[in-house]
């Protein structure tokens, strides 16, 4: 342990607010400006770029001990973080499922960092902006006045949160105290096999182990099969297992498919099971009218888990959860303490908290950015920006129909689409020209496994992708696919990509 200095005689005010306002302030409007600039001239970038080693190395550095200038600081910011970054806010990403965030968004987060409450509980009004967008996500997806919700990192926490909901339950709240090992049932979950990684480790992280997951056939647009799911259900009945609860998949990772939720609510009620609806994104297409009724049922949901900072475009990161029964939910979380005492006045005031309803205790004011977001653009605006994605998608998924030799691997249902560059080898091969695609900056799809063939997988999910993004994603697949069979040496194909 380094020995860390605590003479205040070279700092003799002791806080850390700038000793000059006037440079601070032109330093922060500087910073502000860098950030518009970035955002403006996103196009003029590649979508993501490999840091080199010695970039790299720079973050191996030692302890800072001795103070920086804030401007220095920054410049390290501008040399050797954002030159490379994730990429999601470039037209051209395509990967993985990932939102583009916004300005105003930005902006918030600023406030929310100035500002700095902390949302765990209390009574002011930062708490009051996330239960606004509590009630309007009610509203939204026609839950009850009585339910309530959170806001966490993601979708895999607010799976979580709901699967312990669902537990606690179906064993009883005394289970908080003695933990499932005490408790003779044997439960049971059933989920589509296209159901996200998070559900499955939700289940092992709520103490049921990821085998209690059954995994449902899927029909031909990769939904849950209704009649597969009620046989599995009664024969776990019939061999003393507990089925506890149904995931259904509003837009599923690999392929974007909607579970059929009035069927899924039908049977949760017939079997009397929970309902949680893993809504990460494609919940959101509520705010499209050509998506909204292939949600229908999503209102009969026990619990809703989906991103803000998916298809809403909210900066990173703004999970949410809904529970139907509020009461529920707060059971299952609340653990009273004498420090976390609450006073029907004061500061301590406006229980319950949102501490009662999650695992985290201190939390930051992700509502902001959402509400700012939700407001400066409005819901139909955001709304388009959805539609606008998917139409993006049926057009690649033309683009793909024209060519001979490109293939699509699965049915187009929102806005991801699956395809590859057919050849021999073609797993080995798509999976270079995703690599390479991703290494020129041009595009930046991701992979998966349609029914266990490797797949070029394109999400189109920010709000500033259009045509000339899809244009240019195959055309380079093309090229880099033509030049990887001719059997082109790394240079050559380089030179090809960028002709
Ligand atoms: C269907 C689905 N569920 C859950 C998740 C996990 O969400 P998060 O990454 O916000 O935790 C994702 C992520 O893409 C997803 O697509």
């Amino acid at each position: 342990m380094p020995y860390l200095s605590s003479d205040l005689r070279s700092d003799p005010q002791g806080d850390l607010d700038p000793r000059d306002w006037p440079s601070f302030r032109a330093q922060g409007h500087q910073m502000l400006d860098d950030m518009f600039d970035y955002l403006e001239t996103i196009r003029e970038r590649p979508v993501w770029q490999p840091m080199p080693d010695a970039i790299r190395a720079r973050f191996h550095g030692q302890l800072p001990l001795a103070p920086a200038e804030l401007s220095a600081v920054h410049e390290e910011f501008l040399q050797n973080i954002l030159p490379y970054s994730n990429g999601n806010v470039h037209p051209g990403f395509m990967g993985w499922v990932h939102g583009g965030g916004n300005a105003s968004g930005m902006l918030a987060e600023m406030l929310a960092a100035g500002l700095n409450p902390n949302l765990g509980g209390r009574d002011h009004a930062p708490i009051e902006v996330e239960r606004q967008i509590v009630q309007w996500m009610r509203e939204l997806f026609g839950f009850p006045a009585t339910a309530s919700g959170l806001f966490v990192t993601g979708t895999s926490m607010a799976n979580l949160i709901a699967v312990l909901v669902a537990r606690d339950h179906a064993l009883g709240m005394d289970v908080r105290r003695s933990g499932v090992a005490a408790k003779p049932q044997r439960l049971t979950a059933y989920a589509s096999l296209d159901a996200h990684g998070s559900v499955r480790r939700a289940l092992d992280f709520a103490g049921l182990g990821s085998d209690a997951l059954r995994l449902v056939p899927v029909d031909a647009q990769h939904r849950m099969k209704l009649a597969a799911l009620r046989n599995m259900i009664e024969s776990d009945r019939s061999a003393g297992h507990s089925p506890f609860l149904i995931v259904g998949s509003a837009g599923t990772v690999d392929t974007g498919a909607i579970d059929d939720l009035d069927g899924l609510a039908v049977i949760a009620s017939e079997q009397r099971v929970w309902l949680h609806v893993d809504g990460a994104w494609g919940a959101l297409g509520i705010l499209t009218p050509e998506i909204a009724p292939r949600l229908a049922g999503i209102e009969a949901a026990d619990s809703l888990a989906f991103d803000f900072h998916k298809w809403g475009q909210v900066p990173y990161d703004a999970g949410f959860v809904l529970v139907r029964d509020g009461e529920l939910h707060r059971k299952a979380f609340a653990s009273p303490a004498a420090y976390l005492e609450r006073e029907t006045r004061g500061l301590a005031g406006g229980s319950p908290w949102p501490c009662d309803l999650g695992p985290d205790l201190s939390r930051g004011f992700r509502a902001l950015k959402t509400w700012f977001t939700l407001k400066v653009y409005g819901l139909e605006a955001l709304g388009r920006t959805i539609a606008r994605t998917c139409e993006l998608s049926r057009y690649l998924e033309q683009r793909i129909a024209q060519s001979s030799e490109l293939e699509l691997l699965a049915p187009v249902s929102l806005n991801i689409v699956c395809f590859r560059y057919r050849c021999s080898n073609a797993d080995r091969v798509n999976a270079r020209i995703v690599v390479d695609l991703q290494e020129s900056g041009i595009a930046a799809p991701s992979t998966t496994r349609i029914n266990g063939e490797l797949a070029i997988r394109a999400a189109i999910v920010n709000h500033r992708t259009g045509h000339s993004d899809i244009d240019a994603l195959v055309d380079t697949t093309l090229a880099i696919g033509r030049a990887l069979t001719a059997g082109l040496e790394d240079h050559e194909l380089e030179a090809a990509y960028h002709d």
